[in-house]
């Protein structure tokens, strides 16, 4: 870490501060706290003061010592916090190209899965590999999302689905994210499908979830969050709360895949108070009604609503969620890739904001926000990240580009040029 380092010059610095505490919803979302001309000082790590050049020039600590810091020119860019990706499946090794055949050639996903493709059909490789070569896989991946701006990401087990495999993708999680600047946040997918070889026997494998793989990870801290996929041709609603009781028992918050495939009833889950809902592609009025009242409840704690439009995208649907109904009805939305083997294989956050403004209707600055500070809500990781404001950590995205909306305009492109993560420059 550079004990301390000065960004100058900023053309658009996009600090997403706010005077709220929760997350951002409705018209909130398009205030990004734009400064022209803007620049931020990190000390130790932490972001220490944000404005405009001119004054940071003439700040007299500052002034004082110049020799000690490290500045960087920052001229004709724009700098906004680093993205945050709040859904992410990196424990996998190998793509799955059948899946992407068959599709082309008309199979839906659920077809390919109950023909013995989809997420069972990843199990093998990662099964097979030993901790180190699944450590590799991970760390590709990771890699590849800073290189895009990319400073905080979640990520999930659930191609292992056996005790033994869950625990070594979590290790693996762990062991890649020590070798990465940027900070993850590990999830448990134990319940992502029921294994082979416990078909018809839901209940049997909900119980191995609950009673072997949630404590085992909540006994050596190798998660933040239990996700669970709740839809058809994976886990009941009933199933869903199971696996939340026992992670709340153990400590661990909750989160879940809802609505993509088919709707699912949201209500009954709003109670174990799940940091996100994810998908959400099937979402109804009475949703929309229990998703927007939450927000009189608890605003500092709320369930966002996280889109993931990479895998319509990647699964051929001509549709996606209606995110200006959301926005409207005050829901707080995040973005995030879904980076994974089968519905979503990337790791680009600037590409998803891309699909938000062409497909979801959303402006560049409701994007930013959803991938920034509601990312960070989404992972209860506020306090720390998604915005650029004294205090928070000092991790930054920064763009060659002289207008933030060129962001999601270069679609497929990466006008990254650098990131800073913790308070250490890494260039591209
Ligand atoms: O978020 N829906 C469940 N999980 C992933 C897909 C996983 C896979 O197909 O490998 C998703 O789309
Ligand atoms: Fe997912």
């Amino acid at each position: 870490m550079e004990p301390a380092l000065l960004l100058l010059n900023i053309r658009q610095l996009l600090s997403l501060r706010s005077n709220t505490t929760g997350p951002r919803r409705g018209r909130e979302l398009s205030e990004l706290g734009l400064i022209e001309d803007a620049a931020v000082l990190c000390v130790g790590g932490r972001i220490a003061s944000v404005g405009k050049t001119k004054d940071a020039v003439r700040d007299s600590w500052i002034k004082k010592n110049r020799r000690k810091i490290r500045e960087i020119d920052c001229s004709g860019k724009v700098v906004l916090p680093g993205f945050v990706d709040s859904h992410t499946h990196p424990a996998f090794t190998a793509p799955r190209l059948v899946d992407f055949e068959q599709r082309i050639s008309g199979a839906t996903y659920e077809q390919i899965a109950e023909a013995g493709g989809g997420i069972r059909s990843s199990i093998v490789g990662v099964r097979r590999a030993t901790r180190a070569q699944l450590t590799e896989h991970v760390l590709a991946g990771f890699k590849e999302m800073l290189a895009q701006g990319t400073t905080t990401a979640e990520a999930k087990s659930g191609y292992g689905l056996s005790v033994e495999a869950e625990m070594k993708s979590l290790d693996a999680i762990g062991d890649a994210a020590r070798q990465w600047p940027g900070t993850v946040v590990p999830t448990l997918l134990g319940a992502h499908v029921v294994p082979r070889e416990y078909a018809d026997r839901e209940d049997e494998y909900v119980h191995i979830v609950c009673r072997e793989m949630i404590p085992r990870t909540a006994k050596r801290g190798l998660a933040r969050f239990v996700d669970v996929f709740c839809d058809r041709g994976a886990f009941s609603l009933a199933s869903t709360e199971q696996v939340f009781l026992a992670a709340r028992e153990h400590g661990l918050g909750v989160r879940a895949h809802v609505g993509q495939l088919t709707h699912s009833e949201i209500a009954p889950l709003l109670k174990y108070d799940p940091a996100s809902l994810d998908h959400m592609d099937h979402v109804d009025d009475e949703d929309i009604t229990a998703l927007a009242g939450q927000s009189a409840i608890s605003p500092s704690h709320q369930t966002v609503v996280t889109m993931l439009p990479a895998s319509n995208h990647f699964l051929g649907l001509k549709c996606f969620l209606d995110a200006r109904r959301l926005i409207d009805s005050g829901i707080p939305i995040a973005l995030a890739t879904d980076y994974n083997p089968g519905t979503s294989p990337t790791t680009s956050m600037p590409f998803v904001l891309s699909l938000a403004c062409t497909q979801m209707k959303m402006t560049p600055a409701e994007a930013i926000a959803a991938a920034t500070i509601n990312g960070a809500h989404a992972l209860r990781v506020a306090d720390r990240k998604g915005s650029i404001e004294p205090g928070k950590d000092a991790d930054f995205a920064i763009f060659d580009v002289e207008d933030y909306r060129e962001i999601p305009y270069w679609m497929a492109g990466n006008r990254c040029s650098a990131v800073v993560a913790g308070g250490t420059l890494l260039e591209g």
